[in-house]
């Protein structure tokens, strides 16, 4: 479904992505993990068009992201759903507006068969309850799953999430979880999720890609993350503050830096 192939991304003088390759099956989740500033939000952006790669491709449904503009790409990016951070979602108008906003701009669909669609989609993620509220009157956990009928609303092949439950409790954060799954095992869905949560990817993973410094550090399941030797892959687990992770300073480190 997505083949990420050698991707590198500079900004400037700064390397963020050196060389990410991986593919992504049809009707899987996969998470994308790695410390803060590892680069992926980066990777994110460059697979769905916002950033274009320094070298490297990527190819959603056989189609090279990459190289398309204007037109061509608005097109491509009809098959895939994005959940941004905030929801994105317009506080002037309703939930239920905002959902049906990308099937009016998008399709010649009447407004009786909009109206319908939308039901669904608040239907999917259980807002039924919540359609004639605005975003400011919902609460954080609410305010993501618009999100998702949002990145529903035009029949998405593929959905991206960037870290969807920062900012929620558990429980939210288990609902975000089965909402995913419940995508993935009654529509077939594709999901590229970016996340630290280590309960959510024990929850939704079916694979998982690691990144450290713009690298792909880890590329296998579960099993594989629960069982890794590499130790920057133990300390993300652990969360252990001294590491191989040159991000944070040792306790001798940051004592010579205050003594400096
Ligand atoms: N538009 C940009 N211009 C310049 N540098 C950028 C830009 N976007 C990201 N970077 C740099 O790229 C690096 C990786 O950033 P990125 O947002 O991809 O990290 P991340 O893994 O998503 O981190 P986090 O877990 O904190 O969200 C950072 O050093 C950041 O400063
Ligand atoms: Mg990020």
């Amino acid at each position: 479904m997505i083949v990420v192939d050698d991707v590198h991304k500079s900004f400037g003088a700064a390397d963020v992505l050196h060389g990410v390759s991986f593919t992504v099956k049809r009707g899987e989740t996969v998470c994308i993990l790695g410390g803060s500033g590892g680069g992926k939000t980066t990777l994110l952006k460059v697979m769905i068009g916002v950033h274009k790669p320094t070298s490297g491709a990527v190819a959603i449904g056989g189609k090279d992201i990459c190289c398309l503009r204007g037109r061509a790409l608005d097109e491509a990016r009809r098959s895939f759903g994005v959940m941004f951070q905030s929801g994105a979602l317009l506080n002037s108008m309703t939930i239920a507006q905002n959902i049906a906003l990308p099937l009016e701009y998008h399709t010649q669909l009447d407004s009786e068969t909009i109206e319908t669609m939308v039901k669904i989609k608040l239907h999917q993620v259980d807002l039924l309850h919540a359609a004639d509220r605005r975003p400011s009157e919902i609460s954080g956990g609410m305010l993501k799953r618009a999100g998702v009928a949002r990145a529903l609303a035009l029949d998405p092949k593929v959905l991206f999430y960037d870290e969807p439950s920062a900012g929620l409790d558990p429980i939210a954060t288990t609902r975000i979880d089965q909402l995913i799954n419940r995508l993935r095992d009654s529509m077939g869905m594709t999901s590229v999720v970016v996340t630290h949560v280590l309960e959510s990817v024990r929850r939704i993973a079916d694979h998982i890609i690691m990144l450290d410094k713009g690298l792909v550090i880890l590329d296998g399941d579960l099993d594989d993350l629960e069982n890794s030797s590499d130790p920057r892959v133990r300390q993300f687990l652990t969360g252990e503050v001294a590491g191989p992770n040159a991000g944070v300073l040792t306790e001798n480190q940051y004592l010579d830096d205050l003594l400096m």
